[in-house]
């Protein structure tokens, strides 16, 4: 999906494709047209098929990193989303994609700003929400309605819904992309290394914020 958008907006782009991405040094050229885009998922994980993002991977002439582009134009016309097109997602990338859906919400949560009450209720429901069907989902790939609830849950969490006026950033997901890049290691299999790793890290500087998050998360200190 995400190569598809990128391919979509190269057609009509003057000069070089790759700056449209965010690299270092050079800041983004973004594309202002681009061909209209069907996304079909077969994967719960990114929400690409819902967003104006795409993550490429570029490894050529010396140059190895993992970076993105969002634009206005790179907006699916159509999503098409049928949990059925999922069933046959491996048991290992059917986790990974459950670890990259929380990680999306969890980026606004502790990344974000303090007052947004509804956002981290919207942000909570999501990550209940697979953490109740996302099992049913690996231990049952053929059970449409687990994965059903986890492919809704992967569009609302980042649609833009849940981050919308956080002013969140994603370090979790910028030290994750260059572990993918240098060791193609998939993206939700580093997130559920690095996001347990960045909250250790980050709950000391936010710890009301982690507080809260354990209580209405894992029930902590409720029982
Ligand atoms: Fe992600």
């Amino acid at each position: 999906m995400d190569a598809s958008k990128v391919i979509a907006a190269s057609v009509l782009y003057e000069g070089d494709p790759k700056d449209m991405l965010v690299r270092a040094g050079k800041a983004p050229r973004l594309p202002e047209r681009a061909l209209p885009i069907i996304t079909v998922p077969t994967l719960a994980a990114t929400g690409s098929e819902m967003n104006n993002g795409a993550v490429i991977t570029i490894d050529d002439e010396g140059e190895k990193l993992k970076t993105f582009v969002k634009a206005e134009v790179l907006y699916p016309r159509v999503a098409v989303v049928d949990p059925e097109l999922t069933v046959t997602v491996p048991q290992n990338h059917t986790a990974f994609g459950v670890c990259d859906i929380i990680t999306h919400v969890t980026e606004g949560y502790f990344n974000g700003i303090d007052g947004t009450p509804l956002q981290d209720r919207f942000a909570e429901g999501v990550i209940l929400t697979v953490l109740e069907w996302g099992p049913k989902a690996v231990s049952d790939g053929s059970d449409l309605e687990a994965r059903a609830q986890v492919q809704w849950a992967s569009i609302v969490a980042l649609n833009g819904w849940v981050q919308v006026g956080t002013n969140y950033i994603a370090p979790v997901h910028m030290i994750e992309h260059t572990l993918s890049a240098l060791y193609d290691i998939p993206h939700g299999a580093g997130l559920a290394v690095v996001n347990p790793a960045w909250m250790r890290f980050a709950a000391r500087f936010r710890p009301d914020r982690f507080a809260q998050f354990a209580q209405r998360i894992f029930s902590f200190g409720s029982r």
